[in-house]
């Protein structure tokens, strides 16, 4: 049986506030020579005070719903990859089934943090065997910059606020991928690597002042080498697993978190920098939004054509890290 696994009108969504290198530098002992050479960062951007990370999922949402002109009522499933949901509880997924009108759909959030695209294509492709007439809003969102902690350049410099969001079926359309195929895979061992705190493991009474554990910590360097080697890794597991090399890939498009891992991973698979799309330089780390804002804007400067094969890979926090073939 073929499994067919469609991903249809990619939207992303990012606010409009930026935060610059000479931002950061006014709050840390930082400066932007060091940011753009050890990151390739220059820009990220911050959500309103007034908006959550459900606020930009809802906006990436109703812009894929409207280009694809399908009901929300015609949905059966909304899934969420965030690693920065508003609320432990309810989740992201619900409150936006409960935004657009979607009626009683499966509704849920998962985290796998910056691989949280590629486990959701693997979550939508097994829906879809399970049901072929599923229809899902898949959806990528983060609001990292309320988990940042401002006082420790490592990690402030890094991280950025985005969303993007899909319909996952079976039948396509105009401009869209089939998943060809996904791979995801984790390493548990590694997960105090890095650290989204703010969950239960923070024992707070009313009253305490928040301490380091409510924040993003990471433990950079050994991070990079990690996420190189099973970005690769992964990359080349899928490939063989098809019958495919790179020469059968056009666009390579891996999570924009840190320019030299780009490079590295590219060098590594041997893939010329003109077939690696990269825009981390106006976004910074967006975690699960990353590769979908990525894929979005890839497609509207013309990067990506009909027929086209794109390599996707990420790396996170878990230790996850993933890869998936979409054909376009
Ligand atoms: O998306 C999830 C996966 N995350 C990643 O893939 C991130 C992986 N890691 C990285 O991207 C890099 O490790 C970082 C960008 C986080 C750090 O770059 P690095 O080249 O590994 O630097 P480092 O941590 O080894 O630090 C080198 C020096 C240190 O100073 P000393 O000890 O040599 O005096 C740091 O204190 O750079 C210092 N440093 C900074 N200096 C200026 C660290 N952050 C900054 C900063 N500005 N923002």
């Amino acid at each position: 049986m073929t499994l067919n696994c469609h991903l249809r009108a990619l939207c992303a969504h990012v606010p409009e506030t930026v935060i610059t290198n000479d931002d950061l530098a006014a709050l840390v002992d930082t400066n932007d020579q060091w940011i753009v050479e050890r990151t390739g960062i220059r820009r990220r951007h911050r959500l309103a005070d007034t908006e959550n990370a459900s606020d930009l999922a809802l906006a990436a949402a109703r812009r894929c719903l409207e280009e694809t002109a399908l009901p929300a009522r015609s949905l059966t499933h909304v899934l969420a990859a965030t690693c920065t949901p508003d609320h432990l509880s309810p989740s992201i997924a619900c409150i936006l089934a409960g935004a657009l009108d979607a009626g009683p759909v499966m509704a849920m959030d998962f985290g796998a943090a910056c691989t949280g695209f590629i486990y959701g294509l693997s979550l939508g492709r097994a829906f879809l065997a399970q049901a072929p007439e599923s229809r899902i809003l898949f959806v990528c969102t983060e609001a990292l910059t309320r988990r940042v902690n401002w006082q420790d350049r490592g990690t402030c410099v890094l991280f950025g606020d985005a969303a993007a969001a899909c319909v996952l079926d079976s039948e396509g359309g105009e401009g869209s991928a089939r998943v060809e195929d996904v791979l995801c895979q984790s390493d548990g061992t590694q997960r105090d690597l890095i650290v989204v705190g703010g969950g239960t493991a923070c024992r707070y009474a009313p009253g305490d002042p928040v301490d380091d554990s409510f924040f993003i910590s990471m433990r950079g360097r050994d991070t990079y080498k990690h996420a190189v080697r099973q970005m690769v890794q992964v990359c080349e597991t899928l490939l063989a697993r098809n019958g495919l090399t790179m020469d059968d890939v056009e666009l390579f498009v891996p999570h924009q978190a840190n320019i030299r891992i780009i490079e590295a991973v590219g060098s590594r698979l041997g893939v010329g920098a003109e077939r690696v799309f990269v825009n981390l330089a106006e976004y910074g780390n967006t975690s699960s939004a990353s590769i979908p804002l990525a894929l979005a804007e890839a497609r509207a400067a013309g990067r990506i054509r009909p027929g086209d094969r794109v390599l996707v890979t990420a790396f996170g926090a878990g230790l996850t890290w993933g890869a998936a073939l979409l054909r376009f």
